[in-house]
């Protein structure tokens, strides 16, 4: 029997909403709601892994986990059709990444780049959970049975991941899971990354070759999904450019970091390609491709930054959101964990 498909996706509350993840993530998200049952996901538990200086605090990440869900619904996430929560309202989690943390294996998880790259050279000081991020995330995803998985490029590596434990659990306890008479010893699916936003790498406007990031120190490099009208469109006219014109075709973007990447966060924000937008603007004056950017920004960020502000203004109808998403995520986790633990012979209270 195949796997229902279902969508599973979540994005970590520590600190800005940034462009990128707009871009390369969010997006999709919405999309996705027209074709999928979605699942949206404040990943609230992979937020605390590195340094408290890192995430912030008790109090930074109630706010910020309120922001994201916020983002999540001004952005057109409906979390009536579809369940938006923070993981760590669903205990399941913890559980399944547990069974999980005996199914991986060390050596798959020290190939990780993303932790080698937070975890820098200091790697005895890095924490436990950090290097454990990825199974907690495979059990995020696996807790729902998802099928389909957009993410940003950056995270390709983690579905990987996911799919291996996926694999080796199905296998594990292959004649325990027949046993059950669970879907031909397939208990969980392989999840699938989408990986198809309009940009699925936004670039830093002071630097083409960096990527947007929320810990870059110049606040000029991104356009926050909270910056108001006239701030986004000054990052903008700021941005970093050459002295060239643009070109006509998308070959002469080549080797032109900021140009392509200017370009490219407007393809993606007017739902347009490339070449489409060089026809309209190259030869053109960068000041006057940047001015119609600004605007074209203003005019798709703005009105999600107002409605952010609106939403966070209310807490109390923030968390009612958060509630009920969690209720309706549990029902589901919880059948998942109740098979699981058939599974693997744990005995549960009946
Ligand atoms: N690791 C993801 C990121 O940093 C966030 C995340 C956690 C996630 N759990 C997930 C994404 C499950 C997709 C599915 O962007």
């Amino acid at each position: 029997m195949p796997f229902v498909e279902r969508v599973f996706s979540g994005v970590q509350p520590t600190g800005n909403l940034h462009l990128g993840n707009y871009l390369g993530a969010i997006v999709n998200f919405v999309k996705m709601q027209e074709t999928h049952n979605c699942i949206y996901c404040v990943v609230d538990m992979h937020a605390i892994t590195q340094g408290v200086d890192v995430w912030g605090g008790p109090v930074e990440l109630a706010r910020n986990t309120r922001e994201v869900t916020a983002a999540f619904i001004a952005a057109g996430i409906d979390p009536k059709k579809h369940i938006v929560f923070n993981q760590s309202q669903v205990s399941g989690h913890a559980e399944l990444a547990w069974i999980f943390n005996c199914v991986a294996r060390m050596g798959w998880l020290g190939r990780m780049t993303q932790f080698k790259e937070k975890a820098g050279k200091d790697r005895e000081n890095a924490s436990v959970g950090l290097f454990d991020y990825p199974v907690l995330m495979a059990a995020d995803i696996l807790l729902y049975r998802a099928t389909h998985v957009p993410v940003g490029e950056d995270q390709k590596q983690h579905l990987e991941l996911s799919r291996d434990i996926a694999q080796k659990f199905n296998n594990d306890f292959g004649d325990s899971i027949r046993a059950q008479g669970t879907n031909d010893g397939l208990f969980f699916p392989l999840p699938e990354p989408l990986i198809t936003g309009p940009a699925t790498r936004v670039m830093s406007l002071r630097d083409g070759t960096k990527k947007m990031s929320k810990s870059d120190a110049s606040d000029n490099s991104r356009i926050n999904l909270t910056d108001d009208a006239d701030t986004i469109a000054q990052k903008i006219r700021k941005a970093k450019t050459d002295p060239e014109p643009l070109p006509t075709e998308e070959k002469g973007l080549e080797a032109r970091p900021e140009a392509d990447n200017l370009v490219g966060i407007f393809a993606a924000l007017s739902g347009r390609s490339k070449a489409d937008v060089l026809r309209e603007f190259g030869n053109g004056q960068f000041s006057s491709f940047k001015n119609a950017l600004a605007e074209l920004c203003v005019t798709k960020l703005a009105p999600i930054a107002g409605e952010m502000k609106r939403l966070v203004a209310d807490p109390g109808h923030i968390d009612a959101i958060l509630n009920e998403g969690s209720d309706r995520a549990r029902a589901i986790a919880d059948e998942t964990m109740k098979l699981s633990k058939d599974i693997v012979g744990f005995i549960r209270r009946r």
